[in-house]
């Protein structure tokens, strides 16, 4: 304040102060009474949950469940408590300054000075009271013990006890080290903590994508502009190790406090080494390979200086149309959740101090994945009751696995731009899961809320971002936390919830233990990148996730010793970008083996294979983002002439015994911003396959994609038909494995492949409604039923379900039953099944799906082999979330089960839940 006692334009402006303090006051008081209302009730839950812990349940499960409740219940009270400290000292600063500004006023004798004393006094005294009660707090805080995030689990699956010690440091000394560094940052610095940079060095040439605002020549130099003032927390999109140490070093050096970078990536499926894109793991449905899978990205990412993955992706898709089902697990959350947990699992480890652990980031929290019309990024409606039964089970399976991290959406839900809805990240990530991790927003996110016309301007839109729980923000360039010292200065938001905020990413920069060694040895990355092992288990991989659709006549497996020759066909047969799938940067093309090296390779010299790609590639109509990126754009060979080729590929196709036919969409046509109107073949590729069965050499169809197709006529007419997705580095290798019998098919679909475009969305989970028996028939011009349903998958086995039993039929409320059946494979080798449970509840307080998935089991079993598998149904497994109750809700009913090999299972029982048995 400079002008003081002068005239009208200084009073006014003191007055104005005085109230905005008052009003400053008012809300801290608020903010502090729900933290503490917060706390009280958290306090009630935990004590609720002691007793409950401490009741003997006579099973692990229970126990277990009731274990990870307490310790989320155990994080949540002590930030409440925290917050709550933090609320009421931010209270008491501004009532000092109230307090300042009356006396101030009194002094220069604007209006009443003796009122002015008694609001001074006022004020002091309040600021007193909630500096007692802010103590109070942390004498509360203290109370709940420090317990680390819980870890990883073992191998079989089971959650493992969370890991003392370095998973997470030792939490005082962390706690300590974070307080004293906050103690010394700048507003800036703070704000650079919470910015992360993508830092693009593209192909000389390049041309960026407009709508990424991406200035190619000036982005590096902006970033390492920040990195030179300290006010960049985290980079992301380098995976050079000699450019992770250039950029680090220039981070920490230019930090006054020496505070090292995190880096960040999408590390999807695979980093060197690349796995089948998600939606395929997802299909082996195979928790312990998906899990090994992301521990290999994990150990080549961490080896390069990559810290954090923005993965899983576990958005549930529902609506093909939108590209990037391909990167999540499809369809079911049940399915989802195992799939979820199993990657964080994977990524993490149970200590991310370790060399080859990174963080995990489930993304998009949440409903990305309803974009209506399958349009990315477009809006979202989805109900409460769908968000918490279908779209949150998954994200809650990875925090509850212990994800350090979580992304953003971009869209809309419910008219609120995702990023800025304190519900979602604050109240139901972390104060109803617990959720101890940092959130970051996705790409450009905070500024869009500007975009969408919620946010007046980048400083709004900042301070309601990290007001609603994002601690970080993802920028291209410009980012619109650059504001938030403004923001703060301003009033908008609280220096302590800046404090907050920075304070979740340096904890997990402590925790990845960057602060002891922030460099990577580029020798051993070169090492640890050239490991076999990793390319076998993408193999391996690659191999369980294929899908048998159809298999008429037994024409799979091929016989080596009985085929002369095979023709390969399509153009997708040969192309080693396109076996890899979308979301892959740092691929090595060279050791990519295609479906026509693996052919190739499996039958030597005892069969001449002979390759005719007979169309050509097809473009987009309107380009990918990601063409930008070196060797993202598809192109013919040159001369490519198409009538001949066509022609030759026909030729090929009559003069041998088999004819592999490869048919998909280009790996550009699939993954974000790849959202299509159709699901047809792209460019002539029904033509082709036509032309080809036409000759009467029989025929396998391949098909390579991230998404269901239209494949009507193929499932009529080409008599063998097998999804190998994306299969990655080795998917050539795996698909000939698979082709000649070394192993067989056991993937399981994790959508329901709908018939036509027209059907979707389409599920297998539909709720009964009028007309049931018409329920197939709903259209009149195609069936209402999915080409293949959700769950099937042949293999060269064959699978007889019998003799399903339910032990108790009836039970009460909180109840448990085993369900158990015996599987037999009636062939003669050995094959892979995946028994499936599904479960419908007859009545209740709201009509609950026609069947759920509700527990699988993959088996391997020997020719004429036979085993019993066994499954317990419990209260987890029943309870669903009730929008009339508004809560979760186990009602008493009657239920359905099936068991079997796809969501069709026709063997069923029933049990009752309920003291008596209710129909
Ligand atoms: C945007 C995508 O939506 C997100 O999934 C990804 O992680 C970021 N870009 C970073 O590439």
């Amino acid at each position: 304040m400079t002008n003081s006692g002068d005239g009208e334009p200084g009073r006014d402006h003191r007055v104005r102060r005085a109230a905005e303090a008052r009003q400053r006051a008012d809300q801290a008081r608020e903010r502090a009474q729900e933290a503490r209302d917060r706390l009280a009730e958290l306090r009630q839950d935990q004590s609720r949950l002691m007793r409950h812990d401490e009741r003997p349940t006579g099973s692990a499960d229970h126990a277990e469940r009731a274990g990870a409740l307490a310790d989320a219940s155990i994080r949540q009270a002590r930030r409440a408590a925290a917050n709550a400290a933090a609320a009421n000292r931010a209270s008491a600063d501004v009532h000092d300054s109230a307090a300042r500004l009356h006396n101030q006023l009194a002094e220069v004798g604007i209006g009443d000075p003796d009122e002015h004393r008694r609001q001074a006094r006022q004020h002091q005294r309040d600021a007193a009271a909630d500096r007692v009660e802010a103590e109070h707090d942390d004498e509360l805080g203290e109370h709940f013990a420090i317990r680390p995030m819980r870890a990883g689990a073992e191998a079989d699956g089971e959650v493992a006890d969370p890991v003392e010690g370095d998973m997470t440091g030792d939490a005082d000394s962390i706690r300590a080290r974070v307080d004293e560094l906050l103690s010394k940052m700048t507003p800036a610095e703070k704000a650079g903590q919470l910015t992360q940079y993508f830092y693009f060095r593209l192909p000389a040439g390049a041309d960026a994508e407009p709508a990424l605002g991406l200035e190619v020549e000036t982005q590096p130099r902006t970033v390492e502009a920040a990195l030179a003032r300290g006010e960049a927390g985290s980079l992301l999109f380098v995976t050079d190790p000699a450019e992770i140490n250039r950029l680090q070093r220039l981070g920490v050096d230019g930090n006054r406090l020496g505070i090292p970078l995190l880096f960040g990536f999408d590390v999807i499926h695979g980093l060197r080494t690349i796995f089948p894109v998600p939606i395929a793991m997802a299909a082996s449905w195979d928790i312990e390979t998906i899990e090994r899978g992301q521990a290999v990205a994990a150990r080549e990412a961490r080896a390069v200086g990559i810290h954090w993955a923005f993965a899983p992706m576990v958005d549930i898709a529902r609506d093909p149309r939108w590209g990037r089902i391909v990167e999540g697990a499809g369809e079911d959350p049940f399915l989802g959740a195992a799939v979820a947990a199993a990657q964080v699992r994977g990524f993490q480890g149970a200590d991310l101090a370790q060399p080859d652990r990174i963080i995990a980031g489930p993304k998009h929290f949440a409903g990305y994945g309803a974009a209506i019309g399958g349009r990315d990024y477009d809006e979202v409606n989805l109900s409460e009751y769908e968000l918490w039964n279908v779209y949150f089970p998954p994200f809650r399976a990875a925090v509850e696995a212990g994800a350090g991290n979580v992304m953003t959406a971009y869209m809309d839900l419910d008219g609120v731009p995702a990023a800025a809805s304190r519900w979602l990240f604050t109240d139901v990530l972390r104060q109803t899961w617990g959720f101890g991790g940092f959130v970051v927003s996705d790409a450009n996110v905070v500024r869009n809320l500007v975009t969408h016309g919620f946010a007046t301007d980048l400083t709004d839109a900042a301070a309601r971002a990290v007001t609603a729980g994002v601690d970080m923000e993802m920028a291209i360039t410009d980012p619109a936390y650059a504001h938030l010292p403004e923001a703060v200065q301003g009033g908008a938001v609280g220096e302590d919830v800046i404090d907050t905020r920075v304070r979740g990413v340096l904890e997990a920069k402590l925790r990845l233990g960057l602060f002891d060694d922030p460099y990577v040895d580029e020798d051993r990355a070169r090492s640890v990148l050239a490991d076999p092992a990793h390319r076998e288990a993408a193999r391996e991989a690659a191999e369980r996730s294929a899908v048998l659709l159809r298999n008429e006549g037994g024409l799979l497996p091929l016989d080596i010793d009985r085929l002369g020759s095979i023709a390969v066909i399509g153009p997708l047969a040969d192309s080693q970008r396109d076996t890899l799938g979308p979301w892959v940067f740092d691929f090595d093309l060279g050791e990519t083996v295609t479906v026509l090296d693996g052919i190739r390779r499996a039958v030597g010299d005892r069969v001449r294979v002979d390759h005719a790609a007979g169309i050509p590639v097809v473009q987009r109509v309107f380009p990918s983002m990601f063409d930008m990126f070196g060797g993202n754009r598809p192109a013919d060979p040159e001369g490519f002439e198409e009538d001949t080729e066509f022609a030759r590929a026909v030729d090929v196709a009559a003069a041998a015994d088999v004819a592999v036919v490869v048919v998909g969409e280009w790996q550009n046509m699939i993954g974000e911003a790849a959202s299509r109107s159709s699901l047809e073949l792209p460019g002539r590729q029904l033509e082709l396959m036509q032309a080809v069965a036409a000759t009467g050499t029989p025929t396998v169809l391949l098909v390579m994609n991230g998404r269901p197709l239209d494949l009507r006529w193929a499932a009529d007419n080409v008599p063998a038909i097998l999804d190998i997705w994306y299969p990655g580095s080795q998917g050539g290798a795996a698909v000939a494995g698979l082709l000649f019998g070394a192993a067989s098919p056991g993937g399981k679909l994790p959508f329901s492949w709908p018939r036509t475009v027209g059907q979707v969305p389409m599920i297998y989970s539909y709720t009964r409604s009028h007309e049931p028996d018409n329920q197939s028939r709903r259209y009149w011009d195609e069936a209402s039923t999915p080409l293949f349903p959700f769950g099937h998958g042949l293999s060269y086995g064959a699978f007889d379900y019998a003799d399903l039993t339910v032990e108790p039929t009836v039970i009460p409320t909180d109840g448990s039953v085993t369900v158990s059946v015996q599987v037999t494979n009636t062939a003669d080798r050995e094959a892979p099944e995946v028994v499936q449970l599904y479960l419908h509840q007859r009545h209740g307080s709201a009509s609950r799906p026609v069947r759920e998935l509700k527990g699988f089991q993959r088996v391997v079993l020997p020719g004429q082999a036979s085993r019993r598998v066994e499954f317990t149904i419990g209260p987890d497994q029943r309870r669903y979330w009730s929008t009339t109750e508004r809560d979760w809700v186990l009602d008493n009913s009657t239920f359905d089960v099936w068991v079997g090999g796809d969501s069709t299972a026709e063997l069923t029982a029933t049990f009752t839940v309920g003291r008596t048995a209710i129909h």
